[in-house]
């Protein structure tokens, strides 16, 4: 197995026993371990960022602050490690609310065997990210599960909002070579695309890719899809290397990858940090998510790098999202409110949504979870201010 760091957070005597045993024939070394739980969370994520666990576990007994919080703040220190919540019982509600919350295990007695395979899972993503290497900032996909789910919007929503919540820079790429929209959504002049970058590979550097982006968003460049039809086919290998390059030029890049699965697109979520599969509650759509997440996570897909992403969630509904969850077989990462008035307006006077709306304001939240801010302690913003 690929060789891991952790941090241990456990208070209960009974887990500490149990994973130290466990600890003893697994490739683990321990770099923070604490027998209670922290009185000033800041020191403690300030270690985590020195020590760089890959993995971090946290006994669930008894955390002062929400979970969510809790998690959340520990996925964003400097490793982004995967987070394990330890319980002394296999309690259904609070294996829901970690996995919710974030966390990618929930333990219980006996820890062993479980313990090893999901270290296992973690193992094999670090390895995977290792041999990626890419370096450059971290790259956020976006592909509906079925047509017309939301996945542009959402794309161009989370690209132009997360400079506002983190210093970032962000580049927003359409890579629906199918039907690119980003151009037409951002009132986009250029006559530049993808298919430039990537005929003209050989001589791809910092000022001919400046000369292929638009701007005019602060922090946010974009790139087009081609609008000429013999572009629609590029190689996906030759794709990847454009953003290879690309990616180091930002801190984050956002791919609308279309509806499509094509060798482009699985070649694409490979170099991607996660995948967000749009979806809706409509029947057509969540047969299409339920094959999708199947195909993904069959072809080697790590689990917690696919994230649902529940669009247009009607205001009542006969489905529990719960329901949703253990049919999909994914946990939801976040719902959307269903609101195409507003949507339609924002669009026709050439801007996004802002957070007067209920649904801006879900854009924005989906934007924080997604750059791991804590939205409630930034005290401004809003889309387009
Ligand atoms: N939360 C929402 N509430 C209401 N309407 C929405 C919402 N999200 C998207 N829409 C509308 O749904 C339509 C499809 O959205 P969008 O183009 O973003 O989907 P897509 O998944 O990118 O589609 P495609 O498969 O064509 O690429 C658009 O008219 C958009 O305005
Ligand atoms: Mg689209």
């Amino acid at each position: 197995m690929y060789p891991l760091a952790a941090a241990m957070v456990v208070d209960s005597e009974v887990l500490r026993a149990e994973l130290e045993q466990a600890f003893q024939s697994l490739a683990v070394r321990v770099v923070v371990d604490l027998p209670e739980m922290p009185s000033e969370w800041s020191s403690f994520l300030d270690r985590l960022d020195r020590m760089k666990p890959d993995v971090v576990m946290l006994s669930m007994g008894r955390l002062a602050s929400p979970l969510e919080e809790v998690i959340s703040a520990v996925r964003s220190t400097a490793a982004r490690p995967a987070v394990f919540i330890l319980h002394t019982e296999a309690d259904p509600e609070a294996i829901l609310r970690a996995l919710r919350a974030g966390a990618s295990e929930y333990l219980f007695p006996p820890i062993g065997q479980q313990l090893q395979a999901a270290l296992e899972r973690v193992a094999r993503t670090r390895e995977a990210a290792t041999e990626r290497t890419a370096p450059g900032g971290r790259v956020a996909a976006f592909l509906s599960a079925k047509g017309g789910c939301g996945a542009t919007t959402i794309a161009c929503h989370v690209a132009l909002e997360l400079p506002r919540l983190i210093d970032a820079k962000v580049l927003l790429a359409d890579l629906d070579l199918q039907a690119g929209l980003i151009g037409f959504l951002l009132k986009n002049k250029s006559d530049y695309s993808v298919a430039d970058a990537v005929y003209n590979i050989q001589r791809l550097d910092q000022s001919y890719w400046r000369g292929l982006v638009s701007n005019g968003i602060p922090n946010v460049e974009f790139i087009t899809a081609p609008s000429r039809p013999a572009s629609k086919n590029l190689p996906p290998g030759h794709v990847k290397q454009v953003f290879s390059f690309a990616r180091t030029q930002y801190d984050w890049t956002v791919l609308d990858l279309g509806r499509h699965v094509t060798a482009l697109t699985l070649t694409m979520l490979e170099m991607s940090d996660e995948a967000y599969l749009v979806t809706t509650h409509e029947i057509p759509a969540l047969h299409q998510t339920k094959q999708l997440v199947q195909l993904l996570l069959d072809s080697g897909y790590p689990r917690d790098r696919l994230r649902l992403v529940l669009n247009r969630i009607p205001k009542r509904s006969d489905v529990t999202l719960d329901e949703l969850e253990s049919m999909l077989g994914i946990t939801i990462f976040a719902t959307l409110a269903n609101d195409y008035q507003s949507l339609q307006e924002a669009f026709t006077e050439g801007r996004m949504l802002d957070t007067s709306s209920h649904l801006g304001r879900d854009l924005q939240r989906l934007a924080a979870k997604i750059a791991g801010v804590d939205i409630n302690k930034k005290k401004k913003f809003s889309l387009f201010g």
